[in-house]
């Protein structure tokens, strides 16, 4: 990838983050809780999740494997992680799901989801490989950086997933409709899963010290502080007895 091409997507990722998070405070994107007519067709569930995923997990293992400094050991490491992620995504999670009759994924939101899955797979793998291994000899191994950004990443990836696992037991075999989550980090927050996806990446920029990683970072807080906000109004207003001291995202705070 080209210096000039590499820039303009960063600065691509960066502005988009910024757009998109004025849009959902205004427009939540219409699927799960917040699915509503008037968005056009959309494709089996399972399906979107898979097509959704997959360009990120592609786009980090082309362009990882096209720079010159693939079997440097922290690079190495944060491939693993990043395609870890998504391969557990792509592969494992859209066949854990229970999901409610009549539930599609909107072509809409895909063909903007893949855009940038493709883009932030690219960008990473392009940055871990090639722009940024001035940074990642040995040393950078027993840097405190990497030591905490990768102690971040696995935090966040356990509380996502752990939330992820509460949420898709909720409902039985048969069952369709919403529940109140309890357990685990529900006690502190609506949405602990997102909280967890948005601490795994900031782990990952913090341990790989890198922009197309912190773009990604703000990317995924303007698309998920705006979804748990709304997803935790709907709690409030469908369950009266829905916990009062529980928070949207954030314990404590927001
Ligand atoms: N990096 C990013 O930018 C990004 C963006 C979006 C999502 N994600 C990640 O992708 C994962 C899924 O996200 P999501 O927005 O689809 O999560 P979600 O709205 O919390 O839903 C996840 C699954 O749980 C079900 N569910 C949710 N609340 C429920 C309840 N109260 N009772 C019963 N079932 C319930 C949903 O069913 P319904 O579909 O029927 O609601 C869906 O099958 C999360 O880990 C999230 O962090 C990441």
């Amino acid at each position: 990838m080209n210096q000039g091409i590499y820039d303009l997507l960063l600065q691509g990722v960066f502005g988009s983050a910024a757009a998109l998070f004025l849009i959902l405070m205004f427009i939540s994107a219409p699927y799960g809780k917040q699915e509503r007519a008037g968005w056009g067709p959309g494709v089996n569930m399972r399906l979107g999740w898979f097509i959704l995923e997959l360009p990120a997990f592609i786009g980090m293992f082309w362009f990882y494997w096209q720079g010159e400094h693939t079997l440097s050991a922290a690079p190495l490491i944060l491939f693993a992680l990043f395609q870890i992620h998504y391969f557990h995504r792509t592969f494992i999670y859209p066949y854990t799901l229970r999901i409610k009759p009549g539930s599609s994924y909107r072509i809409i939101l895909l063909v903007f989801g893949m855009a940038f899955n493709g883009v932030n797979g690219a960008l990473n793998g392009w940055f871990l490989s090639e722009m940024g291994t001035h940074l990642y000899s040995n040393a950078w191994l027993v840097d405190p950086r990497f030591i905490v950004g990768i102690l971040l990443f696995a935090a966040g990836f356990f509380l996502a997933k752990h939330s992820d696992a509460i949420l898709g037991n909720l409902r039985k075999p048969g069952e369709t409709g919403y529940k109140i989550p309890q357990g685990g980090a529900y006690r502190f927050v609506s949405c602990p899963n997102y909280l967890g996806e948005m601490l795994q990446w900031t782990g990952f920029a913090i341990a790989g010290w890198s922009l197309p990683a912190l773009a990604f970072v703000c990317f995924t807080a303007a698309n998920l502080i705006p979804k748990a906000l709304s997803s935790h109004r709907w709690y409030r207003e469908k369950f009266n007895d829905y916990p009062s001291n529980r928070k949207a995202v954030i314990p404590f705070l927001l």
